[in-house]
Order: C-alpha cells, then sequence, then structure tokens
C-alpha cells in the first residue's frame, strides 16, 4: 500500500475531504498517516481501525516517507515545505488543493471528468505535482462539460455569488455571527412595527462600530461584497482572473479547445454553494432542445434543472445544492440580445467538487483505485 500523508486535515477543505474519504472507504487502499503543523505527538482517531500519532508537518525526514503528501494547509505551507522536499530529491506526489502552483508547468491542474487523459499522460510522463483548480473554474466546467464536449463554446462571461465558504471557516462564522447581530437588533422593537422602522435599526447595526467584519471588512449578511482576493492592476480581481487563465489550463491540457472567460465575482451571504451567471456566446445556431441535452447527459454529476419558475426556484440553489456531489444546471435558454448567446444559472457545493473532490479522486487516481 501506497504511504498517504495528509496535512491540514482539520481545515475547512480538509475536514471535507476526510469525510469523502471515509463515505468512499478510501482508507482501505491507502497506508494514511496524518501531518500537523502545531500538534505533532498527539494522538487522533481520524481511521477507524487505529489511532493515529500525528506527524509533524515540518519535519522534511518523515515528509519524505511518504508516496504521496496531500495537501489542504493552504498555499503558505506549500510554498515553505514543497520546496526543500524536492531539493532532498522526494520524489514523491504532492497532490494540493491550494492555488499557489497551479499555473507553474510542472503542476497539473486536476478535474478529471474534464481532463483525465491528460492526467493519465503526465503521470506516465513523469509528473509529480497536482493541484486541485478554483472552485467557481472546476464547478463551471462541469456544468458546461456538455457544450465543451461537442466544441461549441466561443466565450463566457461568468458573475459569480460566491459562498463565505470560499473564504475559509472563520469567515462562514462571521457571516452567522452577522446575520445574528441584524436579526438581535431587533430585539427591543415591538412586533407590530412597521418595516421602515425595522430596516432603520438593521440599517443602523449594519453601519455601527459594533457590526462584526473583522474578516469580510464589510457587511455580507444584508449585503453583498463585489470583490473577491487580490486587486489586479488590469481592474480584474484575481479571483476573476483566475477563471480564465484557469479554465485555459484546464481545456489545453487535454486537448480541447480554450475559449476565455471573465466576469465579475461577487461575495454573497451564502454557507457553502457558489451560484454562476453565465452568458456563453456558442459558436454557431444550436436548437436549444438538443443544448438541453447536452448540458444534461455530459457526466454522471450535473443535475439539469428545466427553466421554468417551480423546478428553478426548487433545486437551483445554496440551500437545495449544499452537502450534494451534483451540481445544478438551469435556466438555459437562448438570451435576447444578440446572436448565440446563451444563459446558464449553475450552483455547486463549493466544498465539494469546489475543493475536497477534484483532489480526492487524483490520490484515487494514483493508488489505481476505481473512481
Ligand atoms: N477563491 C474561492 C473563493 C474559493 O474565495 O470563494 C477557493 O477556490
Amino acid at each position: 500500500m501506497l504511504k498517504v500523508g495528509i496535512i491540514g486535515w482539520r481545515g475547512m477543505v480538509g475536514s471535507v475531504l476526510i469525510q469523502r474519504m471515509h463515505e468512499e472507504n478510501d482508507f482501505e487502499s491507502i497506508d494514511a498517516h496524518f501531518f500537523s503543523t502545531s500538534q505533532s505527538g498527539g494522538k487522533v482517531r481520524i481511521l477507524n481501525s487505529q489511532e493515529s500519532t500525528l506527524l509533524d508537518a515540518f519535519d522534511a525526514d518523515e515528509l519524505t516517507k511518504m508516496d504521496i503528501l496531500l495537501s489542504c494547509q493552504g498555499g503558505d505551507y506549500t510554498k515553505r515545505i514543497l520546496h526543500s522536499l524536492r531539493e532532498k530529491n522526494w520524489s514523491g506526489h504532492w497532490v494540493d488543493a491550494a492555488s499557489t502552483l497551479r499555473m507553474n508547468s510542472d503542476a497539473m491542474i486536476v478535474l478529471d471528468p474534464i481532463n483525465k487523459e491528460a492526467i493519465d499522460t503526465a503521470i506516465a510522463r513523469g509528473n509529480k505535482n497536482w493541484v486541485g483548480g478554483n472552485c467557481t473554474v472546476s464547478l463551471m466546467l462541469l456544468a458546461i462539460h456538455g457544450l465543451i464536449k461537442k466544441d461549441l463554446v466561443e466565450w463566457v462571461s461568468s458573475m459569480t455569488y460566491q459562498a463565505a465558504s470560499g473564504a475559509g471557516a472563520q469567515n462562514m462564522k462571521e457571516l452567522l455571527i452577522q446575520m445574528g447581530e441584524l436579526s438581535g437588533s431587533l430585539n427591543n422593537i415591538k412586533p407590530d412595527s412597521s418595516i421602515l422602522d425595522l430596516d432603520k435599526e438593521v440599517q443602523l447595526m449594519m453601519k455601527s462600530e459594533r457590526f462584526t467584519k473583522k474578516l469580510f471588512t464589510a457587511p455580507l449578511a444584508g449585503s453583498l461584497i463585489p470583490w473577491i482576493d487580490e486587486e489586479l492592476e488590469n481592474g480584474q480581481s484575481r479571483e476573476e482572473w483566475k477563471g480564465g487563465v484557469e479554465t485555459n489550463k484546464i481545456l489545453k491540457s487535454n486537448g480541447y479547445k480554450a475559449f476565455n472567460v471573465d466576469g465579475l465575482c461577487v461575495r454573497i451571504g451564502a454557507m457553502r454553494s457558489h451560484s454562476q451567471a453565465l452568458t456563453i456566446k456558442l459558436n454557431k445556431d444550436f436548437p436549444i432542445k438538443e443544448i438541453e441535452e447536452l448540458i444534461a447527459s455530459a457526466n454522471p454529476w450535473v443535475h439539469f434543472v428545466p427553466n421554468n419558475k417551480e423546478k428553478s426556484i426548487k433545486n437551483l440553489s445554496p440551500a437545495a445544492v449544499s452537502g450534494k456531489l451534483s451540481i445544478s444546471v438551469g435556466r438555459v435558454r437562448k438570451l435576447n440580445v444578440g446572436e448565440n448567446l446563451l444563459s446558464v444559472f449553475t450552483v455547486g457545493d463549493q466544498l465539494l467538487w469546489g475543493a475536497a473532490e477534484p483532489v480526492r479522486r487524483m490520490l484515487n487516481i494514483l493508488t489505481n483505485k476505481k473512481l
């Protein structure tokens, strides 16, 4: 059995990864070891069969004993550790959920339903660095997989509605605290007060110094934040930039024709599922019925939602999708503002296919476990 070291198993993505590995019995086909940046020597019960002693995540001697290292510890850890392991001639596989390595020429962005052939070729060629893609990118590519296979896409504009989980576990907590503070601001208001009185109290709370916004720096509950990640000189946010470059890298790796992706990335007060409103320029006229069929049948995870009010409200929201591997795809119709323009609305769990699942499946590819 291959020795697999897991780092960052306690965090947001790591916890979901461990949960999924249990669900799929992945631990039965690996010799798993757990590393910690702060509690080496401690005992944890992650495996059903036995307690594990935590190994030091900064101990290169322990790390280099592993055939595969899987990190959900974040980009700073990757930057600090990987280079030094390679300098010690460690030739194991590094599987990472963080973005740090994604655009490096010696790292492959993994999304196996889209680029399994390229992954297999890269393994045969001796590639060792594997990275899960940005969550909106992976979710978007799986959602429109059917159009990609048929080479129908000229460009995509993606307007996102991203959940708090994308910013981390503490940010999810801050969102909940904000929600609590907003509703708490109404405690002294009489139940029969007018909506304007209620709204005034909520606005006062949102604008007050007391309102908790340490991480988001602005109200998210009852509001939104139209910027995610760093500011780039060209006016894009880094999240928006990733949408284009990562999509292209994944598509090209597998021989698909690349297309441009751009749009605005917006944080909203959802917990863990990202939504995206896509405008897709098709490169030719195509009947809507066939487009629907292509999207619906592209892979086992697309949950196609017919474009009607009842089914869209019921199935096409973070509340409906969170915790599921399926990615809802709906509101598919031709837009009336130009030729061959298609609208698609898609929602997927940012922690599953958006983060943990591509790296979990990459681990299984490396250990030859059936996907
Ligand atoms: N960058 C994403 C976000 C999550 O902030 O929502 C990770 O892909």
